[in-house]
């Protein structure tokens, strides 16, 4: 196979990269130290038409490929981890359902303003007792004429309380297993919807995550998102691109600490001459690069391959999982080339260590991606 981005892709890449350089670099430290959001960078990105990349223009979106977006969210993770899944949880995993699945008045209502990144958007899946098992959902939505009555409660929420607009998965027909989830959109500020607290967090700390509360939340009937009873397919499929999105968002952590680790290894003399030049550090340097160029091929073509309509499942779960492995490795090594600098707060390669790990935790753990990869390539087996 013969990969190549465009000029066109290069062009973007380094847009977003010098506003990743110019505008979040600067505030990346204090963004983790303070738990914080980027409010201001968010905003620029809608400006800039990035909210929206892959959807079409008659709905507020950039119109560019799904190749474009993973470059996307790569850039943003290069500098700041928190800022890229932002992007990503925004587009693929909370506006992609209303875009792939959502009617006409929903794309209008919802779509176009998340595209425009006049709103922000997020995806209720997990919950305290549906985590990998996502078809263990508990959450119920009550048909009950004119609306559902939507009651439960979600984990774990990238992007909330930030975001106006979620995409929530609830049992309509109960005792008849994931068939019986549907998909909804739920606005924030309804009543009955309220949020958990912030967590602290290990990583990504200038993305929000938030525990979604709901209580009698009276959603209207034209809120269901596709049929009754199609929410965990909408789910699984929206994950398939989802998984795009977080291995680009590893590919960018690496990218930036490898980076990071191969300028300090050229400048950082010891023994009389640059680290970069001993062996020890030279292997590692080499392997580090080696698996940014795997991880970087398995996220693109993957990102093709979604691109194409073609089925891309599988390979989504690849990138997802090698991006992320590696990521973890990567971060490693350079933490281990910087030395005892590497381990101080206010070092980027610090900051990037910690926010690699969520990446091998979220979007489905790399456990859950091994059972989808291994599925399509054995085929389903009697349970
Ligand atoms: N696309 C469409 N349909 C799919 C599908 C896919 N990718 N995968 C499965 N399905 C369908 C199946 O065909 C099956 O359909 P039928 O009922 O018609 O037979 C149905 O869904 C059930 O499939 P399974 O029996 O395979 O489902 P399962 O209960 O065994 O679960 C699983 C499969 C892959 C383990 C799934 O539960 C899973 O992906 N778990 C991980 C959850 C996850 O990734 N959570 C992430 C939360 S979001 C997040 O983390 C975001 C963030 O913070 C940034």
């Amino acid at each position: 196979m013969l990969f190549q981005t465009t000029a066109e892709h290069e062009q973007l890449r380094a847009k977003i990269r010098s506003f990743a350089e110019e505008e979040i670099k600067p505030i990346a430290f204090s963004l983790d130290q303070e738990n914080q959001f980027p409010d201001e960078a968010v905003k620029k990105l809608g400006e800039m038409g990035l909210m929206g990349i892959p959807y079409p223009k008659e709905y507020g979106g950039a119109g560019l490929d799904i190749l474009s977006y993973a470059i996307a969210v790569e850039e943003l993770a290069r500098i700041d981890g928190g800022s890229g899944v932002i992007l990503s949880a925004h587009v693929s995993l909370g506006s992609f359902p209303i875009f792939a699945y959502g009617n006409e008045e929903q794309k209008k209502k919802y779509l176009t303003p998340l595209a425009k990144g006049e709103k922000i958007a997020a995806f209720g899946l997990t919950e305290p007792n549906a985590g990998s098992d996502a078809g263990g959902t508990e959450t119920t939505a009550i048909d009950k004429g004119d609306y559902y009555l939507l009651n439960g409660g979600k984990i774990f929420i990238t992007n909330a309380p930030k975001a106006d607009t979620y995409v929530v998965f609830a049992v309509t027909t109960p005792d008849i297993g994931t068939r019986g989830i549907s998909a909804f959109i739920v606005e924030k500020g309804w009543e009955g919807f309220e949020f958990g607290d912030h967590y602290d967090k290990l990583g990504i700390r200038s993305s929000t995550t938030a525990e979604l509360i709901f209580n009698d939340v009276k959603v209207p009937k034209e809120n269901l998102l596709g049929k009754e009873g199609e929410g965990f397919k909408i789910a699984m499929s929206t994950l398939d691109g989802g998984r795009i999105g977080i291995a680009a968002q590893a590919l960018g952590i690496a990218q930036g600490a490898y980076e990071q680790a191969l300028d300090y290894a050229k400048e950082r003399i010891q023994f009389g001459k640059p680290i970069a030049a001993q062996q020890g550090i030279s292997f590692k340097l080499a392997d580090m690069a080696t698996k940014l160029r795997c991880a970087r091929f398995l996220v693109y073509s993957a990102a093709e391959l979604k691109e194409a309509h073609s089925s891309y499942s599988m390979e989504a779960a690849m990138a997802k999982m090698y991006a992320s492995d590696i990521a973890l490795e990567v971060t490693n090594d350079a933490v281990q080339i910087f030395g005892g600098t590497g381990f101080l707060k206010g070092m980027d390669v610090e900051r990037m260590y910690r926010d690699a790990k969520i990446t091998t935790i979220y979007e489905g753990t790399n456990e859950i991606q091994r059972v989808v990869i291994a599925s399509h390539i054995i085929g389903r087996m009697k349970k």
